[in-house]
């Protein structure tokens, strides 16, 4: 059942966080619903702009249809994932959306503020939610000053006055983590000292934690064994971090890299395994076993693994 993304916020708050899984394809969304089935946890399923030119945003949607048909007791919502102005406008007006994120942080303050207002409005009339991003996400490098990174990280009072001006219901905050398969240059993990602060100054509203991929040694050693050439310093987030950070008021936490890693070794050792082979079949088959196997793990690790009844039943009293 597709549900509004804050319902399942006011759920989870303090308590647990969601898993935010980014997803281009039917195999991705199969091993995503298996796995939060077999985990009896809620979710937020999210399409990013690349995904949604991969095939067609139509294509996607169909698929994510028919997975709530296929699998009629998950609970999750559906989510644009770094939307621009534009694509929030279409998905907003599409119906099809539990939420949208506008994504205007490489902008001034007041132009993200003005940007996110637009699109709150917008939203809000048809009663889908805005999470809005504040901060400079990665770009934190190794040799660059303490005092230079953190002042990469999101801005506590600015937190607050960009909520109370923007009118968005939850914000992607810069804490520590990047996107992609090399975070951490620096050897720091999140700054659980700003995500404190920043609830200090917005109680009660959902934050969100971007570039949470965990990116398992495990994974990266076998994707290399298997003639892949990831380097070195690919490193991610510690997942034991992530309840420690819900707990704070971390709601949903954005994992796609590690699902990417899933499917890069899947294919590759299957392929060396079975150099004669070319069905697309057994691979896909492996991939959404394995899919599903992570997810589980991922959503214990988040603390969202159990609640899907309760969630539920939340929802159900909603309506
Ligand atoms: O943060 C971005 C997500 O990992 C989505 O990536 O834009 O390549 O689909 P994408
Ligand atoms: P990862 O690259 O760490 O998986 O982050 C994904 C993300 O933030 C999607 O918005
Ligand atoms: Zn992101």
């Amino acid at each position: 059942m597709i549900v509004p993304t804050r319902t399942l916020f006011e759920h989870a708050y303090g308590k647990y966080a969601l898993g935010a899984y980014n997803i281009n394809n039917l195999e991705q969304t199969m091993g995503l619903f298996r796995g939060c089935i077999d985990s009896q946890a809620p979710f937020i399923i999210q399409i990013s702009k690349g995904a949604r030119a991969y095939t067609d945003k139509h294509m996607l949607e169909a698929i994510i249809r028919t997975a709530g048909d296929i699998f009629p007791e998950s609970l999750f919502a559906v989510h644009i994932d770094h939307g621009d102005e534009q694509t929030c406008y279409d998905a907003i007006s599409s119906g099809f959306y539990s939420s949208v994120m506008i994504d205007a942080s490489h902008e001034s303050f007041e132009e993200n503020v003005a940007i996110t207002k637009r699109v709150v409005e917008a939203a809000h009339a048809k009663g889908i939610s805005v999470e809005a991003e504040l901060g400079m996400l990665g770009g934190v490098e190794e040799d660059i000053k303490v005092d230079e990174k953190n002042s990469c990280l999101t801005d506590p009072e600015e937190a607050h006055a960009f909520v109370h001006a923007s009118g968005c219901d939850s914000l992607a905050c810069a804490i520590g983590t990047s996107h992609g398969a090399y975070k951490f240059a620096g050897g720091q993990g999140i700054h659980f000292d700003r995500v404190a602060a920043i609830q200090a100054q917005l109680p009660g509203v959902p934050l969100v934690m971007h570039g949470s991929s965990s990116v398992p040694q495990d994974e990266v050693a076998r994707i290399n064994a298997a003639g892949g050439a990831l380097k070195e310093g690919a490193k991610g987030v510690d997942p034991a971090q992530y309840l420690p950070a819900a707990k704070l008021g971390v709601c949903k936490v954005n994992i796609d890299t590690d699902g990417r890693l899933v499917w890069t070794r899947v294919l590759r050792e299957y392929f060396k395994e079975n150099p004669g082979e070319f069905d697309l079949r057994p691979p896909g088959k492996i991939f959404m076993a394995e899919y599903a196997k992570f997810i589980a793990s991922r959503n214990v690790l988040l603390g969202s693994a159990g609640n899907l009844a309760s969630a539920r039943e939340h929802a159900l009293s909603k309506h």
